[in-house]
């Protein structure tokens, strides 16, 4: 479904949630964290970079917001006691979760599959595809105890409509559409809880600089122009969507 990023969320939109965000040190992530944080939510920085994510925690912190959380986790290497290592202490030292953006992603650049070889493979889809699966996995009794509950999974146009040379990337996030449409009728148990996929399209952040290098950088849009998007999926207002895919269209 093609989603316009025209929503206006009250400033409490997020008010006493906790809210956690893969990939949060820098481009899309870090723009959701922020704008997440900016809306009341208690946010859980997720990122192999810890200068980074000290980075996005300090400027959290000096705007006022509430005080975030930060987990330095390589998703590559994560196993499912990781995962529940991190949930029960997410449990511990905040007491709820209300919300994932999984938004971590590995994209090695364009080429063709003759040229990807299995390590390429495995780490692409262990990063983009099987770790939402572990890490959600290890949520869910936190998140289907929360009174409204979202799992944000985040894919990219050539997932929705795979092309050449776009690999195990592509296929790494095509495959989150069947994901998302299989969880999201098991969870129809619980309604409280909603799961869809967030398409972004082009924006000025790091991933879109790799895949289209001599683009002009100027002509994109910033990040920030999908935060009304991703507010809404991440808040109470898109109670009721579950299965779907959210094409951000920014005209
Ligand atoms: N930019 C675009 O125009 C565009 C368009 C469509 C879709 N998207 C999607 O939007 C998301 C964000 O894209 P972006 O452009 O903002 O790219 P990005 O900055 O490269 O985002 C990737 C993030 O994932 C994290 N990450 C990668 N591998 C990881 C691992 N093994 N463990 C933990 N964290 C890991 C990185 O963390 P570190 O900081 O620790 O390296 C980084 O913060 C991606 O899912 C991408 O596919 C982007």
């Amino acid at each position: 479904m093609n989603y316009s990023t025209h929503y206006s969320p009250g400033p409490d939109l997020l008010k006493d949630r906790v809210i956690l965000v893969t990939g949060a040190g820098q481009g899309i992530g870090k723009t959701a964290a922020l704008a997440y944080a900016q809306h009341g939510a208690t946010v859980i920085l997720l990122g192999r970079n810890q200068k980074r994510l000290d980075a996005v925690y300090d400027e959290i912190v000096n705007h006022g917001h509430p005080e975030p959380m930060a987990l330095k986790l390589d998703l590559a290497q994560a196993g499912d006691d990781d995962f529940q290592g991190m949930a029960q202490a997410i449990f511990e030292q905040l007491g709820r979760l209300d919300g994932i953006l999984h938004n971590a992603a590995r994209f090695d650049g364009l080429s063709p599959l003759e040229y990807q070889s299995l390590d390429q493979w495995m780490g692409t889809l262990r990063v983009n595809l099987a770790a939402p699966v572990a890490l959600t996995r290890a949520c869910l009794p936190l998140l289907t105890r929360a009174p409204d509950s979202t799992v944000l999974l985040t894919s990219e146009t050539h997932g929705h409509q795979p092309a050449a040379f776009w690999g195990a990337f592509a296929v790494s996030k095509w495959a989150l559409e069947a994901l998302v449409t299989i969880w999201a009728q098991e969870l129809a148990v619980h309604p409280n809880l909603r799961m869809n996929v967030v398409i972004p399209g082009p924006v000025r952040a790091p991933q879109r600089l790799i895949s289209h290098p001599a683009e002009d950088r100027k002509q994109l849009p910033e990040s920030t122009r999908l935060m009304p998007l991703y507010l809404y999926l991440m808040g109470p207002d898109s109670r009721g969507h579950s299965g779907e895919i959210f094409e951000a269209q920014m005209s």
